[in-house]
């Protein structure tokens, strides 16, 4: 557990929640739900299989700070909108580093009766047991929800993009980038050499903060296309009460109708970064 983690058990079953802002579930989670809706009906077009994948589930539930309000987590709160629509995912992968987190999210999602399959570890090794077991002919959705860039390893991205028919949606730590972007420059190993491979070789020390920050995202929107997706550029700002914006949700697809259906999710919501 990180020590910024705040745990509390949650009075309905007594697994742990996760303390968390306001805007994680007023913004965050009803952006997934809002895409999960919208691409219902393309979802169906694909009877062999149809996936949803969190390799940073966390434990299910969350509990909104400084209140009394205990709400569903992203997994749990996309598999109900799914099931609002029955049959829209066949599969449900759960993964997370924390085995008691992932204990929580899967025995939740069980008791839901989503059709769950979980496993502990770091998202850059649980990408190599999810992808063996998604069909080439199925339609994926998954999100990349990591606590910091640093753990967002590219090779993620790279993995899952073989799949010929995958959405991804990437909570990108613009603030984390941004903070890390400077030191990363002095020293021979930072975080963000995971996230975006190569990026010192774009990125010039004597730019402005936001240059670097522009200059990084570019490069690893670059990396992205060079799998073969595309970066839609809605990309969500998410912010806290003080509407300072906390880190973005962008669409990475290769179907021009999901970028269509991303900018509906958007769609109460319609800033653009560049
Ligand atoms: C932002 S929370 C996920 C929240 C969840 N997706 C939701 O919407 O409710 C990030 C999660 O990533 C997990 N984590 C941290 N480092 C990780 C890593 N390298 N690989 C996989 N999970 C990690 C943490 O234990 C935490 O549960």
């Amino acid at each position: 557990m990180k020590a910024k983690d705040k745990i509390v058990p949650d009075p309905i079953d007594g697994l742990p929640a996760m303390v968390v802002g306001r805007w994680v579930t007023e913004e965050k989670h009803q952006i997934i739900k809002r895409y999960i809706d919208a691409s219902w009906a393309a979802r169906q077009k694909f009877n062999s299989q149809r996936t949803y994948i969190d390799l940073f589930a966390g434990t299910g539930r969350v509990k909104i700070k400084h209140t009394q309000t205990f709400l569903d987590g992203g997994p749990l709160a996309a598999w109900r909108i799914a099931q609002q629509k029955r049959g829209a995912f066949s599969d449900f992968f759960v993964a997370d580093a924390h085995p008691g987190y992932l204990a929580a999210c899967d025995a939740r999602l069980r008791k839901c009766g989503a059709p769950v399959r979980s496993c502990v570890g770091r998202a850059d090794l649980t990408a190599d047991w999810v992808v063996p077991q998604l069909s080439k002919s199925g339609l994926h959705l998954a999100l990349l929800d990591p606590f910091n860039a640093g753990h967002l390893h590219f090779s993620i991205i790279r993995k899952l993009a073989k799949l010929p028919s995958i959405d991804i949606v990437v909570h990108l730590s613009t603030g984390d980038i941004q903070r890390n972007i400077a030191s990363g420059l002095q020293v021979q190993q930072s975080p963000l050499d995971n996230f975006a491979p190569g990026w010192r070789d774009v990125v010039r020390a004597q730019s402005s903060k936001q240059a670097m920050r522009s200059a990084f995202v570019q490069h690893w929107i670059h990396l992205v296309e060079q799998t073969g997706l595309q970066v839609c550029d809605m990309m969500y700002p998410v912010r806290n009460s003080k509407e300072s914006t906390m880190y973005w949700l962008c669409l990475l697809s290769r179907h021009p109708l999901a970028e269509k259906l991303w900018r509906i999710a958007c769609q109460f919501e319609t800033r653009r970064l560049f």
